[in-house]
């Protein structure tokens, strides 16, 4: 009986029904049309910004570039080395941001960006004289870019909500950061992670033409015809297409997602620092996994169908389970790695969690609770790829696909493409790649790119 009490609870998270997919699949195209048109643009939920990246590369690129990586769990300085051949080198570091510097004003930001930099190069001896090193800067926060070096931030996500810097060049703000401490870099591209990411991945293979994104946060990028961009404002040059951002995390910020989110969807939402903004995001990505299972479990316990008599006294109210961010998505993947009846991992996290000595049943309901609330994210991304796919129709289409949850999770690249064999056209093969240090070196590539360019041109 208890066991019914609970699939009821869980019934509402689960998205096994294809119809149901393919009606979302079906609103999302629709709003991605509204994005890309230039009289629903400004209103339109999914962004769809045209990033002024024009092709990929294609492997004759070389040279050293710079490139800062922001807006995932790490922020990295990274040098690269493109050798011939499509050969990379990569020499990279990890900053910490600190919470205070997130959430704080925007120029201080910049500074310590510009400052981590400064004691890379230091360290790598980049200080030949006269050299005025290239930079690209992978910014993974939505903007309007208005060139490959010129972009602004629509608004913060992920955590983000420092001051000053909506509505504003960041291009601009990092070269001044730059400027100020005299150093000799300039930064001639910017770039989404998702960009980055198609960019590295279509380095080795051509036939990648979308870029995902599956961390902290979420989004989505692929190859776009021109003649399918209203909103479009720069040359009709060949070759005839953009790489569109789409910004796919804030589908749903117009309600087409009510029908299937829960109450505990609702919470997570209103706890966070953009409430009614991110809505796909906040039922996908790490950043809310984890709070989404803490919530169920909750609520599971406050109807006595779990951890029964485990957590009564006001202390245990102290734990993590009871705190707000306390559940970490990374023991989502922990749990569901455990298989047969053990539950080691499981029983571990519940420790962690404050839950001493749980029971066999306790471990299988925790184990369940984060499978459909995992499979349920993978299904939403996977539906998501195969209207990309679907639009794109050519008989290969390789996605590359980075970020912290596609990486650690155990189930998730295996639940997408289950779901995808069906949404998917039968005429078309698709390939999930993960990408290694895609942003980093995609952010590099789209420089070079550009640096070629420009000498042609001189
Ligand atoms: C990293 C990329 O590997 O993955 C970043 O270098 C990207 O650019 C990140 O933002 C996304 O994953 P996560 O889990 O760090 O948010
Ligand atoms: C958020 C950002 C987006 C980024 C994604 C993955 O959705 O708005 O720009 O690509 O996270 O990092």
């Amino acid at each position: 009986e208890s066991n019914e009490q609970i699939e009821k609870v869980l019934e509402l998270l689960r998205l096994d029904d294809e119809d149901k997919l393919r009606i979302i699949m079906q609103s999302l195209e629709r709003e991605m049309e509204l994005g890309l048109s230039p009289a629903t643009h400004p209103t339109a939920d999914v962004k769809m910004f045209a990033t002024y990246v024009r092709s990929t590369a294609d492997g004759s690129e070389t040279g050293q570039v710079l490139a800062l990586d922001l807006g995932g769990t790490n922020f990295r300085v990274l040098l690269v080395d493109l050798l011939p051949q499509s050969k990379v080198e990569l020499t990279s570091k990890i900053f910490v941001i600190p919470q205070s510097i997130m959430l704080g004003e925007g120029s201080y930001l910049f500074r310590h960006l510009a400052d981590c930099l400064m004691e890379f190069m230091n360290k790598e001896n980049l200080n030949k004289p006269g050299v005025r090193y290239p930079l690209g800067f992978t910014f993974s926060f939505p903007c309007k870019q208005e060139g490959l070096a010129s972009a602004r931030l629509s608004t913060w996500t992920k955590g983000f909500t420092c001051s000053g810097v909506v509505n504003e060049d960041v291009v601009k703000m990092l070269q001044a950061a730059i400027d100020e401490k005299n150093i000799n870099v300039q930064c001639v591209a910017l770039v989404n992670d998702t960009v980055g990411t198609l960019m590295a991945c279509a380095y080795k293979d051509p036939n990648t033409e979308i870029g995902l994104i599956l961390g902290t946060g979420t989004n989505a990028c692929y190859m776009e015809k021109l003649d399918r961009v209203g909103t479009w404002d720069g040359d009709y040059n060949d070759p005839k297409q953009v790489i569109i951002n789409m910004e796919w995390g804030a589908f749903g910020n117009n309600h087409r997602l009510n029908h299937i989110r829960t109450k505990y969807d609702e919470e997570v939402d209103l706890s966070s620092v953009n409430p009614g903004k991110q809505i796909f995001e906040k039922m996908i990505s790490g950043m809310y996994m984890g709070e989404i299972v803490r919530l169920i479990m909750l609520d599971l316990i406050h109807q006595n169908l779990l951890f029964i008599g485990k957590c009564n006294g006001s202390e245990d109210f102290k734990t993590p389970l009871f705190t707000r961010g306390g559940f970490y998505t990374k023991y989502v993947s922990s749990v569901e790695m455990d298989e047969g009846i053990g539950f080691s991992n499981t029983r571990r996290v519940l420790e962690d969690i404050g839950i001493r000595n749980p029971s066999y049943d306790d471990c299988a309901i925790v184990q369940h609770i984060c499978k459909i609330v995992s499979k349920r994210a993978a299904r939403l991304a996977g539906a998501g790829l195969a209207v990309l796919i679907n639009r794109i129709n050519k008989p290969n289409v390789t996605v590359g696909v980075d970020g912290s949850l596609y990486r650690y999770h155990p189930r998730f690249k295996r639940n997408m493409e289950k779901c995808m064999q069906n949404l998917v056209s039968k005429n078309i093969k698709f390939l999930l790649q993960l990408s290694n240090d895609g942003s980093g070196i995609g952010a590099a590539l789209t420089v070079a790119a550009a640096e070629a360019l420009s000498n042609q041109e001189k």
